[in-house]
């Protein structure tokens, strides 16, 4: 189990980390590991049940029994799929919230280290290289200004057809980071040892492929 190579790929929202982590994946083989659907997909299950956001017990009896499937791009809650349900900003922010609480965190600590199989395993979201896989042979800790990102995730909500407005981004953004940076529990912070990509004025290419030759340079050694 332990020698099945995991990269992590840690970052702020909307950093690029996911598309990056899933070209990577692809180019190696590699299983994929998206945990900040995990807590959106925690966030969607609380919010249709009527769950209050503030009620941590709930919430990680929630997160224990999801039942999760990713196909692809595809992601199914209890068979049904809701791709596009979780991505709507409404789940993304109270996900942040809920994310916040230990015991949520705690229920999906299993889940998530499930997906480390052979070959091997692409992980992003906040605390990867920290937390979830810290014997991970590669970390990465990508960024990007707040303003590159909120413009990313703009073009992207506009293209799924979904509304946008800079400013709300902006201040959205502003405020999840805060509370990912800030929270007391496996807050984002580069792993000791990461390496920093800093995409703020790089395309998703130029990143794939410095992960992807930190990787090899370390399969070289
Ligand atoms: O990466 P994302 O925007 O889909 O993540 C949604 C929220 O989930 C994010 O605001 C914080 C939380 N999250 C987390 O706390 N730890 C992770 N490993 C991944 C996501």
């Amino acid at each position: 189990m332990r020698s099945v190579p995991v990269i992590t790929i840690d970052g702020p929202t909307a950093s690029g980390k996911g598309t990056v982590a899933s070209r990577v994946a692809a180019h190696l083989g590699f299983a994929l590991l998206d945990s900040g659907a995990l807590y959106r997909l925690t966030a969607l299950s609380a919010l249709e049940a009527g769950v209050d956001l503030g009620n941590e017990a709930a919430l990680a009896e929630l997160a224990g029994r999801l039942d999760v499937r990713f196909e692809g791009e595809r992601v199914l809650l209890s068979g049904r799929e809701v791709s596009r349900d979780i991505r709507v900003e409404t789940v993304g922010l109270a996900a942040s919230k809920i994310a916040t609480f230990p015991a949520v965190r705690e229920a999906l600590v299993v889940l998530q280290q499930g997906f480390r199989r052979a070959p091997g395993l692409v992980a992003d979201g906040r605390d990867m290289g920290t937390v979830i896989f810290p014997d991970a042979p590669l970390k990465v800790f990508l960024t990007a200004s707040v303003e590159a990102r909120a413009a990313r995730r703009y073009k992207q909500l506009i293209e799924k057809g979904f509304p946008a407005n800079m400013d709300d981004l902006l201040r959205d953004l502003r405020e999840r980071d805060a509370r990912d940076t800030q929270r007391a529990v496996a807050p984002l912070k580069p792993a000791e040892g990461a390496h920093l990509l800093d995409t703020s004025n790089m395309g998703i290419e130029p990143a794939v492929k410095q992960v992807l030759e930190w990787y090899q340079s370390l399969s070289a050694r």
